[in-house]
């Protein structure tokens, strides 16, 4: 569990809080989720795939929250949920170095640092909690995704080929990457 709650200022001046998930957030999870999947043909599911209720959403808040392999940043804005980061480590003894990353900022919010602070904040959680190895799967094309990867020291280590294929047919592969703390 992330229970750190940060200011930080993004790179037009905008203030913006970071902070651990919580009891309640349900509502403003799958508002979150419902928006960042129709903005972006990036995340993996569509926003019509997101069907939870709130209550089923505050009950898998309160799974996270006990979970002792996972972390999860939210950024808000005004009150508003404009990002959130998430760290998954593995559960087995010979896996367990090993932390996946996932990460999702509102378009309106894109390219003001919030990709940026999570990745920071990220490694920090990582270290403190014994992971050595952080991990994650990228589509091919997404380009900023890419760039904020490589400049937080990610290296593309394979590729899944096929790994999405939308509605329309068009398939894309995954990028692996890996970066070592
Ligand atoms: C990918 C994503 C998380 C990046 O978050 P962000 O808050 O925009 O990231 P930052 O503002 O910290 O920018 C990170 C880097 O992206 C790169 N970048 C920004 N805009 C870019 C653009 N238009 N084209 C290419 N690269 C760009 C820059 O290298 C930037 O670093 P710099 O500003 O120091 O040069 C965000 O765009 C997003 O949520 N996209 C949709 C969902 C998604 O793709 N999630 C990742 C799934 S693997």
């Amino acid at each position: 569990m992330y229970d750190t709650r940060k200011t930080v200022l993004l790179k037009d001046g905008t203030q913006a809080v970071l902070r651990g998930l919580r009891p309640g957030d349900g509502e403003a999870m799958l508002r979150f989720m419902k928006k960042t999947r129709g903005e972006s043909e990036f995340l993996m599911l569509y926003p019509e795939e997101i069907t939870q209720t709130v209550e089923q959403e505050e009950n898998w808040i309160r799974r996270k929250l006990e979970d002792p392999n996972a972390w999860m940043i939210i950024c808000e804005v005004n009150g508003e949920m404009v990002g959130v980061c998430e760290i998954f480590r593995n559960r087995g003894i010979k896996v367990r170095h090993r932390g996946i990353l996932a990460v999702a900022v509102v378009k309106d919010f894109w390219h003001k640092g919030i990709g940026t602070v999570f990745f920071e904040e990220m490694e920090a959680v990582a270290r403190q909690n014994g992971i050595t190895q952080m991990e994650l799967e990228v589509v091919e094309g997404n380009e900023r995704a890419m760039a904020l990867y490589e400049k937080q020291g990610f290296a593309v280590t394979g590729t899944i080929p096929g790994a999405i294929r939308y509605k329309d047919g068009r398939e894309r592969c995954y990028y692996y990457m890996v970066k070592k703390l």
